[in-house]
């Protein structure tokens, strides 16, 4: 410390000897020098006395911790507060407000030691939005810290996908539909939805099966759409680029991937090495591997013979999925999914 001091002290001594000998243009830039001198005298006089009439002041670093739809916005502000302010912040009178007007509840808390003020104000809702102002005040009620502000943007619903595999008899073969469904809750703004395939546009909210959206009561909506999606264009597929997509005015504001369900999420009590070369060992194996998983995500197991013969029972059939030891391609064939089903075990 006294060393750098000393440092410092010859550094002035020698500003000042520079400054008398170039007197001539000095008196040109005295602006200049002004400024010079004002960074060097807080650093050498530190702690020595009050700096020239500038009253020192508080100042602080916000920042926005949680701004999550139904739970509560937090802040966190790290102040400094100079050594010669005697004040103190009382967090009791912080001032919440948006977008100038509205007070909003707060409750804030003070760790002197570390200068750490957090606050919680309401539940996020739609109407939480625009602009938040904090306001800090000492305990004679003067203001210390003003309009910290925050801009308190859209608020991207998230998006929950999921696929159903449901075969249908065409004629006397069965046929493979995908009911793909999009979800997004508590969304504040308006979105239409669509599937992409492969980055284009494959179906429109008009194409979907279904779409419902439920109004919830302090605003903004719940919305879900099903699209059917036949096995052909899973096929063409295979590493199921097809998403969900949010559009606002036209434009990607989300996007979330629809996935299958992975093959090598089998059940504890599943024989690797049973055979499959008869239709009652594929029924068996089928059977024991892929039992627990959820019951809509995979046929129910009958050995009932429905349509054809010789061919194995439909209803043997495991539902499409995704082997992520063969770079998450989808499998399609019984004895390619029954393979992913025990590979690398
Ligand atoms: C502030 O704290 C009080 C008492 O714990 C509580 O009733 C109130 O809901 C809180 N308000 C906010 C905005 O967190
Ligand atoms: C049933 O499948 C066979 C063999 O794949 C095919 O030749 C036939 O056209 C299919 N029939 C119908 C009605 O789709
Ligand atoms: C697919 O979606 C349609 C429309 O919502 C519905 O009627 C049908 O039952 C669904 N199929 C499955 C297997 O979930
Ligand atoms: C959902 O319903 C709300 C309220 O009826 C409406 O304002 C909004 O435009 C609807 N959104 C879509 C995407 O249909
Ligand atoms: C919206 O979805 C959420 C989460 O699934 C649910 O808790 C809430 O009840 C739904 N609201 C309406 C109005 O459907
Ligand atoms: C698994 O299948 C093989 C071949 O069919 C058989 O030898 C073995 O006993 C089976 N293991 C169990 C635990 O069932
Ligand atoms: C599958 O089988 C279970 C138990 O037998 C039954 O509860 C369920 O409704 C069946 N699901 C379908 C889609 O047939």
């Amino acid at each position: 410390m006294a060393t750098v001091n000393q440092e410092l002290m010859q550094l002035v001594a020698r500003t000042r000897a520079f400054l008398k000998s170039h007197i001539a243009w000095v008196a040109v830039v005295i602006f200049g020098v002004g400024l010079l001198v004002c960074i060097i005298v807080p650093v050498v006089l530190t702690g020595l006395s009050k700096t020239h009439g500038d009253t020192p002041k508080f100042t602080a670093t916000c920042v926005l911790v949680d701004y999550t739809m139904w739970r509560p916005i937090q802040t966190r502000c790290k102040v400094s507060v100079p050594a010669e302010i005697k004040a103190s912040i009382d967090v009791s009178q912080t001032l919440f407000s948006l977008n100038s007007g509205d007070v909003l509840p707060v409750n804030c808390s003070y760790q002197v030691t570390d200068g750490v003020i957090t606050c919680q104000g309401p539940h996020v809702t739609c109407q939480i939005r625009g602009t938040l102002s904090i306001a800090f005040f000492d305990n004679a009620g003067n203001a210390v810290l003003d309009k910290i502000l925050f801009n308190l943007g859209s608020l991207i619903p998230p998006l929950v996908t999921s696929v159903v595999q449901v075969f249908e008899p065409v004629g006397k073969n069965f046929t493979s539909n995908f009911n793909f469904t999009c979800a997004v809750t508590s969304s504040c703004d308006t979105y239409t939805m669509a599937l992409y395939v492969d980055g284009n546009l494959h179906l429109t909210e008009e194409d979907a099966l279904l779409c419902i959206n439920t109004s919830m009561t302090e605003g903004g909506y719940n919305k879900s759409c099903v699209f059917k999606v036949d096995e052909d264009v899973i096929r063409q597929q295979r590493s199921m680029d097809i998403s969900c997509a949010l559009l606002q005015n036209n434009f990607l504001a989300k996007q979330e991937k629809f996935l299958l369900p992975m093959c090598s999420k089998r059940s504890s009590d599943c024989n690797c090495s049973a055979k499959t070369t008869s239709c009652d060992e594929i029924c068996t194996k089928v059977g024991t591997c892929l039992k627990h998983d959820d019951i809509s995500r995979y046929q129910n197991i009958t050995t009932e013979d429905v349509v054809l013969k010789p061919i194995c029972p439909v209803l043997c059939t495991p539902k499409w999925c995704r082997d992520k030891f063969n770079d998450d391609k989808t499998e399609t064939l019984i004895p390619a999914i029954l393979g992913a089903m025990c590979t690398n075990s």
